[in-house]
């Protein structure tokens, strides 16, 4: 059965090294969503690879694709084909043509758009470009990749952009669009891609009777539709979006990660969140600051009531946690199990405003021992009782299987259960 990864928090629960792990078995891995917004850190034998378009498949060898959802900076992927390249030197990567670019005006206009907000209400977005990008789409304007070969395409799309966005640019003091610099860019990067682009038929034709891996970036709770918006990411996350995402119509099975605590980069709900020293312990000992743009994240309890409602919204059949040595020295570990007392089955988390008054209390958590240090742990047998209780609430909660458990971030400390 083809799977989707899938991640159920805020993004940065370690999709990369559970999809390199699992791609062992599949044939084709596949992005479908998200750009250079993302950031994934694998490590395997001692060699650290950093990715953000690339799919963390291509460390096995396996073939990539991205999938015409994701927006794709051409500069950044080129970039980071050439470092990714002096690892694994012959990766197969396919961009399908219908992908939509980010372009330097698009990094300017996130800015901008940042910038006008105010306090509160800014959004903190990673300033790669991605909203705009995505706005030119769906308002009709983006270049795609199948249009850097046809100049009167480009220019006449060039030319509409220009007029639009340089009031805009010039209004807060950025330069206009200069068309030269802009199909000068753009030829170059056509000669770099060219080879790698192909139409969706393709991947449909060869991939027919294949193993497919589907990658999902950020995570459920930064979905544009089903996250606490406006403080979301501006593409669908969650797992229904990969048949348009990807064009491959296939069905696919979802396993959810989720650390076994929770974090949150940028602004935005956050109920279960510590702002306290063993919010910074997490921090430190996670080693959770972004890898796109290197912020703190914050830190907080594992939110039930928030994953109930991801694993709903992602259809999800089996679980993977991740990150539960970060826990190891904590002598209490607490869950979040109800809002305000309330359990909340079906809380609405893409209206934002329900979310502000929420203020826990102790009530609201269960609470668990000292689980100790997890090096010995080489199967769940030997897991200690603590993590054991741990893995038991969640899986009765969410009445969802954890079918892997992750404690490092080596390839190795993975166990399956
Ligand atoms: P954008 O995707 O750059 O527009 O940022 C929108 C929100 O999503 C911000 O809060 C970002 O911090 C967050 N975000 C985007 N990508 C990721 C990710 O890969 N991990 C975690 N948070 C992300």
């Amino acid at each position: 059965m083809n799977k989707a990864i899938i991640g159920l928090q805020w993004g940065d629960e370690g999709k990369g090294k559970i999809v390199d792990y699992l791609s062992e078995n599949y044939d084709l891995v596949v992005r479908y969503q998200g750009g250079n917004n993302a950031g994934h850190t694998v490590i395997v034998d001692d060699l650290t690879y950093k990715l953000n378009l690339i799919p963390s498949g291509a460390i096995r060898g396996k073939v990539c694709f991205l999938g015409q959802g994701v927006v794709l900076d051409p500069d950044h992927f080129v970039t980071e084909l050439k470092s990714f390249k002096e690892k694994i030197p012959n990766p197969t990567i396919y961009l399908s043509s219908n992908i939509s670019l980010i372009l330097d005006y698009h990094k300017k206009l996130d800015k901008i758009n940042e910038s006008i907000l105010e306090g509160n209400s800014k959004i903190g977005t990673t300033a790669k470009g991605i909203g705009p990008a995505y706005q030119d789409k769906v308002g009709r304007k983006s270049i795609k990749l199948s249009d850097l070969s046809s100049t009167d395409i480009l220019d006449s799309k060039l030319n509409n952009i220009k007029s639009f966005y340089d009031p805009i640019l010039v209004k807060y003091n950025e330069q206009p669009i200069d068309l030269d610099e802009y199909k000068k860019f753009l030829s170059e990067k056509y000669k770099d891609l060219q080879d790698l682009i192909i139409d969706n038929n393709f991947i449909n034709n060869t991939y027919e009777n294949k193993k497919i891996l589907f990658e999902g970036a950020q995570g459920a709770m930064l979905d544009l539709d089903y996250g606490s918006y406006p403080f979301v990411t501006s593409s669908n996350t969650i797992s229904s979006y990969i048949p348009i995402g990807s064009a491959i119509n296939k069905s696919y099975e979802t396993l959810g990660i989720f650390k076994a605590y929770a974090t949150r980069v940028g602004n935005g709900p956050f109920p279960s969140e510590l702002s306290n020293e063993i919010g910074d312990y997490m921090a430190e000992k996670g080693f959770e600051y972004g890898t796109v743009t290197k912020r703190k994240r914050r830190c907080g309890w594992l939110d039930l009531v928030a994953l109930k409602y991801s694993c709903v919204a992602n259809n999800t059949k089996e679980l993977c946690i991740t990150k539960v040595d970060v826990l190891n020295d904590l002598e209490e570990i607490r869950i979040c199990k109800s809002y305000n007392g309330k359990l909340y089955d079906q809380i609405n988390f893409a209206s934002s405003n329900i979310l502000e008054n929420i203020d826990l209390d102790d009530s609201d958590f269960k609470k668990f021992k000292k689980w100790g240090d997890l090096t010995p742990m080489k199967d769940y047998k030997s897991a200690p009782d603590a993590l054991r209780n741990f893995i038991d609430y969640i899986e009765n909660y969410l009445d969802i299987p954890i079918t892997i458990i992750s404690f490092g971030p080596d390839r190795n400390e993975t166990i399956l259960k």
